[in-house]
């Protein structure tokens, strides 16, 4: 029970994310608030009334905004509604919003903070391993439309990140494990020790309150912390960058518009990672030891490792337009080694398709 760690992120300003057990009572609102809009979800609604009874009980004033489940409610319309309610209640620029739920409604709702008179505070209250450990931190919010996914948003940091391990229950298995493969890819882009304790106690990083859980997450959140104080808007062409948060995610992308979001993210994620790392062989720079590491972990904690799809054209072509490609270059985070990221531009067809064959069988 009670914190387990705090790491502080490096942005302007400092913000603080809180990792433990039962620890929502450690929100720290300022004085200078006189209201606060809680924005949540259905999913996770005993977890947002605690939270509205805390804040209550602190003296601000709540207005509740309950939002659909998941991608869906990132939209114009959700987000429109969340505005007339702000209006209603006539939120001023010292006001607060705080985020409860998975990483779609912390989009969403950090999206709601960035825009609402040109950016109000926000605290982010992640419910999913997916959203501790990736879309809490590191400010990118916002909203879907119908030319694709977070095209439209704002670097919007929050002032305070509470990661409550409790909330894990609200997740079923499937959720959680899904989760992992932001954890998986965090140890290889980064921290190799987040691979030894998945390879050493499998069964502890399959449940949500598996005795290596608080560490696996805050040594993820550790290296998303560093990644983005580095370079927070995504402009750095190092090898640090924080692109290397998208390893794996090229493909994943690709996977996810052709099966219309129906495939989890993670899942995508766990299949571009196999599929990024056979890249890196094909073109002589990862060692297939390494390659056969990436198919054991994902294995061990139940993720998919191959995708099977008989028109590979069409799924280079869903990629040449992802977003993280820049201008018309096919563009992939590989690895070197473990935590040795690199890029990979326009690898020829037969370096693609080598991967591709070893992953769609
Ligand atoms: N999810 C990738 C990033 O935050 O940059």
């Amino acid at each position: 029970m009670g914190i387990h760690k705090t790491i502080t992120v490096n942005a302007q300003p400092n913000y603080e994310v809180i990792i433990g057990n039962d620890i929502l009572d450690t929100i720290k609102i300022n004085e200078t608030v006189n209201q606060v809009a809680i924005i949540y979800t259905s999913h996770v609604e005993k977890i947002a009334k605690k939270v509205s009874k805390l804040i209550t009980k602190m003296g601000f004033v709540v207005t509740e905004i309950k939002v659909p489940n998941s991608e869906i409610a990132k939209n114009i319309d959700v987000i429109g509604n969340c505005w007339n309610k702000l209006g209603k209640s006539k939120f001023t620029r010292s006001d607060l919003v705080v985020a409860i739920g998975g990483g779609a409604t912390t989009d969403l709702a950090g999206f709601v903070a960035a825009t609402w008179l040109r950016g109000i505070d926000f605290i982010s209250i992640p419910t999913t391993l997916l959203g501790m450990v990736d879309a809490a931190v590191g400010g990118k919010t916002g909203i879907n439309t119908a030319s694709g996914k977070n095209l439209v948003g704002a670097f919007h940091n929050p002032i305070q990140v509470i990661v409550d391990l409790d909330n894990l229950k609200s997740l079923n298995k499937h959720d959680f494990t899904t989760g992992m493969a932001e954890v998986v890819k965090c140890g290889f882009i980064a921290d190799e020790r987040i691979l030894h304790i998945i390879e050493n106690y499998p069964q502890e990083c399959k449940k949500y309150d598996g005795v290596e859980i608080p560490e696996l997450v805050t040594r993820s959140i550790q290296v998303k912390a560093d990644t983005v104080a580095k370079d927070f808007k995504e402009t750095s062409s190092s090898k640090t960058g924080r692109e290397i948060l998208n390893y794996g995610h090229t493909l994943a992308h690709a996977i996810e518009k052709n099966e219309k979001y129906k495939w989890r993210h993670g899942d995508a994620v766990s299949v571009g990672m196999v599929f990024a790392a056979e890249l890196a062989l094909a073109d002589g720079k990862l060692a297939p030891e390494i390659v056969q590491r990436h198919r054991d972990i994902l294995k061990l904690v139940g993720l998919p490792i191959s995708y099977k799809f008989g028109n590979f054209k069409k799924l280079i072509e869903i990629m040449a337009l992802d977003k993280k490609s820049r201008g018309a270059t096919l563009r992939f985070v590989i690895l070197e080694d473990i935590a040795q990221p690199a890029r990979l531009e326009n690898p020829s067809f037969k370096v693609l398709n080598q991967a591709w064959e070893r992953v769609s069988k």
